[in-house]
C-alpha cells in the first residue's frame, strides 16, 4: 500500500494561498477543509495493536493547521492519541492559541469523541474553542472544549492563593 500524502502547503504550520482561500471562503468551508485534513491525517495512524485509526487537524487562531494521528507502541501505555500529537506539534512550534480541532476515525455509525485525557490536554490551552467530531463521510458534530469538559481544572487554578498551613481539625 502506498504511503498517503498530506498536502504540505496546507498543514503543519505552512502558510499558503490555499490557506487564505480557506479563510476567505467562510467558516463552513473552513470546517469542511479542517475535517478533510483530519481524515487525511488519519491515513498516517500507527495503530498495529488497536487497529483503530484516528486523525486530527488543529487550527490556530491565525489560520495555521497542524495535523496528528495516533501513534501506538509495543509498550501499550506509551501510545499517544491523534489530538495530543497535533497539539504538541503546534505548541512545539510556538502556537498555543487555538480556534478549532477536527477529529476523524473509521467509525461510520458514530462521531468520534475525544478521550478524557485529550479533553484535559485541549483544555490546557483554553476552554472556549471548537471541537468537530466527524464521521468518515465528512458529517460532523460541533462542540467546544468547555462542553466536553465542564467545570474543568486548568492553569488558572494554579494561580489561586495557596493555603500554607494545615487547618487544626485535620
Ligand atoms: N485514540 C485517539 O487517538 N483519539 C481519541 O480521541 C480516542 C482514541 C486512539 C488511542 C489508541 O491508539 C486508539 O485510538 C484506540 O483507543
Amino acid at each position: 500500500m502506498s504511503t498517503p500524502q498530506l498536502r504540505p502547503e496546507l498543514v503543519n504550520g505552512h502558510t499558503s494561498a490555499a490557506e487564505s482561500h480557506t479563510q476567505l471562503h467562510g467558516m463552513q468551508e473552513g470546517v469542511m477543509g479542517l475535517i478533510r485534513t483530519s481524515l487525511e491525517a488519519k491515513e498516517f495512524a500507527y495503530c498495529p495493536y488497536s487497529k483503530f485509526r484516528v486523525g486530527a487537524a488543529l487550527m490556530t487562531r491565525d489560520g495555521k493547521v497542524f495535523t496528528g494521528c495516533n501513534v501506538e507502541n509495543a509498550c501499550y501505555n506509551l501510545g499517544v492519541c491523534a489530538e495530543r500529537n497535533a497539539i504538541s506539534k503546534a505548541v512545539s512550534e510556538g502556537y498555543r492559541d487555538f480556534k478549532a480541532i477536527a477529529i476523524a476515525s473509521d467509525l461510520s455509525d458514530q462521531f468520534i469523541s475525544p478521550c478524557g485525557g485529550c479533553r484535559q490536554f485541549m483544555r490546557e490551552f483554553g476552554a472556549s474553542w471548537d471541537v468537530y467530531m466527524s464521521k468518515p463521510d465528512g458529517s460532523y458534530v460541533e462542540t467546544t472544549v468547555e462542553a466536553l469538559l465542564p467545570q474543568s481544572f486548568g492553569p488558572e487554578d494554579l494561580q489561586m492563593k495557596k493555603v500554607n498551613s494545615i487547618p487544626n481539625e485535620f
